[in-house]
């Protein structure tokens, strides 16, 4: 599918068919699209979950503000952000010369080490860029995606067991759309959101 055809015909789906599954071979798909989304020094912070047993769907809808969507949908990710990727330079620099990979790591440690601000910055804006990829290579293959914030964070690293190190980023719903889509809400036009030159300066018409 040409981008411009996903970007406008994905939408923030919240029925689905129950029945429709989602096989290994379409996540293998997705999340090899999904893991060439770019990150700061090339750290990859985004771990997901991937949820398609009922019984954890339904515990998460109760954790979700009982949303529908989340206990329909044929699988239900949860896109993680990992606060001390800092610490996997040496493992991604591992093939860079000896002299670089310690640049690197030296770096990239100075940047982040002790700073939980800006660890968790950049766990949730990685996850953030993941999540939208994965939204669209959704699309491009046929499947609805739905992306949710209404959840209480800590049941959900409670229930999925994640260790204190991943921040929960967004969940992500997919599967078969089942209905028609409301018509898309208001879009603030360009020349609201989009000034040129500076923020004093025109708005783009
Ligand atoms: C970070 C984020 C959190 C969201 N949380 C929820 C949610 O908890 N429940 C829900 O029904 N929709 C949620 N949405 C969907 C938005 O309401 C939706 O994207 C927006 O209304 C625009 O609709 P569209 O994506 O169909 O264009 C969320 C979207 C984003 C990006």
């Amino acid at each position: 599918m040409e981008f411009r055809d996903i970007a406008q015909q994905r939408r923030s789906v919240k029925s689905f068919n129950p029945n429709r599954a989602i096989t290994d071979d379409e996540l293998r798909d997705l999340f090899s699209l999904v893991k060439l989304t770019p990150s700061s020094f090339n750290l990859q912070h985004w771990r997901f979950v991937v949820v398609r047993d009922a019984k954890m769907k339904a515990a998460l809808r109760k954790a979700s503000w009982d949303q529908e969507q989340v206990e329909k949908a044929s699988a239900v990710i949860i896109v993680t952000g990992k606060l001390n990727a800092h610490e996997d330079a040496d493992q991604i620099f591992s093939d860079a010369p000896d002299k670089t990979r310690e640049q690197m790591v030296n770096m990239i440690h100075g940047f982040y080490a002790d700073k939980p601000l800006k660890q968790r910055d950049e766990a949730i804006r990685s996850g953030s860029l993941a999540a939208m990829s994965l939204m669209y290579a959704a699309t491009d293959m046929g499947i609805a995606s739905g992306p949710l914030i209404g959840f209480d964070p800590s049941e959900v690293s409670r229930l999925l067991s994640l260790p204190k190190s991943l921040v929960p980023v967004v969940m992500i719903v997919l599967g078969e759309q089942v209905g028609d889509m409301r018509p898309r809400a208001h879009r603030f036009s360009l020349a609201e959101t989009v000034k040129l030159e500076s923020y004093a300066g025109q708005g783009l018409q």
